[in-house]
């Protein structure tokens, strides 16, 4: 080892800055603050109704009257930052996700109801796919031969971002990895006027198996197939800086990668290559697999989750999405 001649042995102890709390804390290198997390909710199309979700225990799909309940309480213990995700009503799907742009869809009318009690005081950002409203479950329209269109679905991608910007939206944030859906919707927005609404791109999506309980939730799994022509595979990085950059060149606000625990090189790559916010994905999978041991008791939640958002915020997320937001602010984990 080569240590300087003049450093005698026990000179130099880090254990110094770990001997109490106070002293921890004032050296501590990463702090989260409740104005970086998001809470994401599940809103069903009526107005009324509270359903439990097996796979992620905690969450619920809410009626839009629940989830005003739900947005005022979180807001109370400084849950401010909302992602809305729409479930399509009783027969609704169709090929083309005609529903999805439906200005009196699940989507609209809640993004309508929390602008108009809550204004400033919650930020509002949208799911823009087309997944929860296909019959088929993909994300973009399908040719006959069952392969996902691109370009073609790019129209009704666009037109549901315009119809949740044009209900308040504060951001939305398209998830279908379609090539050019930033660039598409920008375009698209711009040209109604909408130039003030944000984007934040799932530029990194990687196919991934930890959305399963997201599915569950969202109704929103593929009848055949997988998402693997369209969202990443998980074996690349350099790929994921090259998204990320398309999406700074189409024009998006904020970048995101998705899922986070299991890509935290892939977010310090970002991160390192744009100088866009970046936002982390902890995603349903992430979220119940925690969940599933802490009720088991295999696992102490409130510190595994205060490390698992050390580890994003370390490896460079500015922003993390996460469905413990609640928990972490209500029982003080951070
Ligand atoms: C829709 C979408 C998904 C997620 C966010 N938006 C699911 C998917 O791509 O299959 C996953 C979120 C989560 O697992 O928490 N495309
Ligand atoms: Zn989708």
């Amino acid at each position: 080892m080569n240590r300087p001649i003049d450093v005698a042995p026990g000179r130099i102890r880090p254990r110094r800055l770990r001997r109490g709390a106070l002293l921890r804390a004032m050296v501590r290198e990463t702090r989260i603050a409740p104005e970086q997390l998001i809470m994401p909710h599940f809103v069903l199309p009526s107005a009324n109704g509270r359903q439990a979700i097996d796979s992620m225990p905690g969450i619920e799909r809410l009626g839009r009257d629940a989830l005003l309940e739900q947005v005022e309480s979180d807001a109370e213990i400084g849950v401010r930052n909302v992602l809305i995700f729409g479930l399509a009503g009783e027969g609704e799907k169709d090929p083309v996700a005609g529903a999805a742009s439906d200005p009196k869809g699940a989507v609209p009318l809640a993004v309508k109801e929390i602008k108009k009690r809550f204004g400033e005081d919650v930020l509002v950002i949208t799911d823009v796919c087309l997944c929860a409203y296909t019959d088929h479950g993909h994300c973009g329209f399908l040719d006959d031969a069952g392969r996902v269109l691109n370009d073609p679905s790019l129209e009704q991608l666009t037109a549901m971002a315009v119809a949740h910007a044009e209900a308040g939206a504060d951001v939305v944030a398209p998830s279908d990895m379609m090539d050019g859906r930033v660039a598409a919707i920008r375009d698209g927005l711009d040209d109604r006027g909408l130039t003030e609404t944000a984007i934040l791109s799932y530029s990194v999506k990687y196919a991934s198996a930890y959305y399963g309980p997201f599915r569950d939730a969202a109704d929103s799994a593929p009848g055949k197939g997988d998402r693997q022509g369209y969202q990443m595979d998980s074996a690349n990085v350099r790929e994921a800086v090259k998204e990320a950059l398309l999406d700074v060149q189409e024009g998006a606000d904020m970048l995101m990668v998705k899922p986070a625990l299991a890509y935290l090189d892939v977010i310090r790559a970002v991160k390192e290559a744009t100088a866009l916010p970046l936002a982390a994905y902890n995603v349903s999978g992430e979220f119940s697999a925690v969940k599933a041991a802490a009720l088991r008791g295999w696992l102490d939640e409130a510190r595994v989750v205060r490390e698992n958002l050390h580890a994003m915020a370390r490896a460079g997320a500015d922003v993390i999405i996460t469905y413990h937001a609640r928990e972490a602010l209500r029982e003080g984990w951070l």
